[in-house]
Order: C-alpha cells, then sequence, then structure tokens
C-alpha cells in the first residue's frame, strides 16, 4: 500500500477519495515528514516551504494545493525522478472574486475609509460633522470606463479579464505564453496587447497573474513604472517579489503609482504610503481550498495506481 502525507490540506472530501484509491494517509499541522511517516510515496502541501528538505529515495510525486509552485524545489525535485503536480484553476474563482473585489474597493478609498470611520468612535455629537469632513477626504473614482490590463491569461487572469468587461471595464491583456484553449475562454472584447509596454502605456488599472520565474522576478521597476500612467493601481494577487519594492516606494512617493495593493505584505511594503495590504487570502475560501485538495489528491492517487501524469 501507498502513502502519502498531507500538511495544511484538510479536507474530509480528500480525504476519503485517496482512501477510497486505497492508499494511506498521515496529516500534520507541523510537516516533518519524519515524524508523520517514513518514506511516503507522495506529498501534498500547500504552504510549506520544501526547499531546505531532502527526499527519501521512495518519494514519487509533490503535489502542490495551489497554482504557484515557488515552496518546491522543482529542479532538484526532476534531477530526482520525483514528479510535481499543482492544481491550475482550483482556486482560479477565488482569485478573482478577491482582484475584483479589491480593484472596487481601493478605487472608492474603501478600506482607508472604514478604517478612519472606526477611528472616530468616541467623539460623540462630532461624528456628523466629522462624517462630512471624510466625505471629501476619501472621495474615489469609478471603474466604469476605465482600462484595466491584465499580465498573465491563464485561468486567474482570463476570468479577471471577463468579468471586468462585464463591469463596463476597458480591458487589454498581455501573456506571451497564451495557450489556444485560454484564447478561447477569454470575452472578445478583451483587447490583446502584443507588447507589455503598450499595456502599461494604457492601464488605469494593472492586475498581475504570471508564476514567480526568473523572468517576472522584479518586472515591477523602475523602468516599467516609467512606462505607466500616472496614478495607476497596481494588484499583485500573485506574487511579493514581482515587484521591485524599492522602486514602488519611490513611485508611490512620486505618485506614479497611485496605490499599489497586495496580498504579500512584509516590513517595507507595510511602510509605504498608498498600500492597500491583505494577508495572502486571495485563494483562501473554503470553496477553492475544497476544490485545491480533492485536485491535488486526484492527482496523487491516479499517479500511485496507474503512472498517469494529469496536471489538471
Ligand atoms: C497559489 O499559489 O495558489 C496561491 O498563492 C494560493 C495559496 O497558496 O494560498
Amino acid at each position: 500500500m501507498s502513502t502519502i502525507t498531507l500538511d495544511t490540506v484538510k479536507k474530509i472530501k480528500t480525504l476519503n477519495n485517496i482512501a477510497e484509491g486505497g492508499l494511506n494517509v498521515f496529516q500534520k499541522d507541523t510537516f516533518m515528514v519524519d515524524n508523520v511517516c517514513e518514506n511516503p510515496d507522495a506529498i501534498m502541501v500547500r504552504s510549506f516551504n520544501m526547499h531546505s528538505m531532502e527526499f527519501g529515495h521512495q518519494l514519487k510525486a509533490i503535489a502542490r494545493a495551489g497554482a504557484g509552485v515557488n515552496n518546491i524545489p522543482v529542479d532538484k525535485c526532476t534531477e530526482q525522478g520525483i514528479v510535481v503536480f499543482n492544481t491550475p484553476g482550483a482556486n482560479a474563482n477565488a482569485v478573482k472574486e478577491m482582484v475584483l473585489a479589491s480593484l472596487m474597493a481601493s478605487s472608492r478609498n474603501l478600506f482607508a475609509g472604514v478604517s478612519w470611520t472606526k477611528t472616530l468612535e468616541g467623539e460623540g455629537e462630532q461624528v456628523p460633522q466629522l462624517v462630512e469632513a471624510g466625505k471629501k477626504q476619501f472621495a474615489g473614482k469609478e471603474i466604469k470606463g476605465k482600462t484595466l490590463g491584465v499580465i498573465g491569461l491563464g485561468a486567474i487572469g482570463a476570468l479577471v479579464a471577463n468579468d471586468a468587461i462585464a463591469l463596463d471595464m476597458d480591458v487589454i491583456g498581455f501573456d506571451p505564453f497564451i495557450s489556444v484553449d485560454t484564447a478561447w475562454n477569454l470575452s472578445r472584447n478583451v483587447q490583446r496587447a502584443l507588447t507589455i509596454e503598450e499595456l502599461f502605456a494604457s492601464a488605469d488599472y494593472i492586475t498581475v497573474h504570471t508564476p514567480l520565474t526568473d523572468d517576472t522576478r522584479g518586472m515591477f521597476n523602475q523602468a516599467t513604472f516609467s512606462m505607466m500612467k500616472p496614478g495607476v493601481h497596481i494588484l499583485n494577487f500573485s506574487r511579493g517579489e514581482l515587484v521591485n519594492e524599492t522602486d514602488m516606494e519611490t513611485a508611490l512617493e512620486s505618485g506614479i503609482v497611485g496605490q499599489y495593493i497586495t496580498d504579500f505584505p512584509n516590513e517595507n511594503v507595510l511602510k509605504m504610503k498608498n498600500t492597500v495590504c491583505t494577508p495572502h487570502i486571495g485563494a483562501s475560501t473554503k470553496e477553492s481550498e475544497e476544490n485545491c485538495a480533492i485536485m491535488a489528491g486526484r492527482q496523487i492517487r491516479d499517479f500511485l495506481q496507474t503512472g498517469n501524469i494529469k496536471n489538471s
């Protein structure tokens, strides 16, 4: 009988699915392979950083219950013949909803307005007057008729692009690797930029949905900011490392970037002005976690039972 371990993915359905497939399943919140079971055949992981781990000879597969695989040493796995799966599309709807909610909320200064209004507690009869002052301070912009640039038109980017059209935005997308399948899934109203510069020059809002690779690391930097419309809002629900933080701070100070909305705050980002930060919750919904867990569970089960490698 094969054995798999799971870390943070604890969905009953997944466990049942795998158990039905005749596999032993071990799970633990704090993930220590040696403590959980010896020599698992496969590991399912969400956020645990696996770069410093040594893998036993028996390990055949790692499934990431999520889109990005940057917490997994893919090259090392390839060298050792360990198959790495991810779960493309399984959390796309969750991220899309988060992006669109943040797009509208940031454009209407909702986050800042809510926090500020809460500080009026204790002001007694002054509250209505103070509210009037806030009304001016937090006046926002409508997204209708504005241009949204979507970088990366994979599962998440395509959903964001299509739904932004329904919100009356003009949408321009860029993806040098777009697949035919994705192209068919895109609304005909999504304009395709031939170069990323074209997107930068026309977007009022930019949302990025690319994996973190050597090519995309730091893609938001002084040079690219200088191609953008002044006051552009940038939404990053992909990976923090896509942004050069020193250059972002300068761009926010000068107003080239009007707002930076990110799911990947750190000490530097938290200090910057005009940032809206969330704690990496773009894909954190009950539905998406279940979808990812089920997809990853099936991938492992099928692979261990039949040798079939299907990354979907
Ligand atoms: C992903 O890679 O799928 C996302 O970052 C979601 C997550 O891991 O929380």
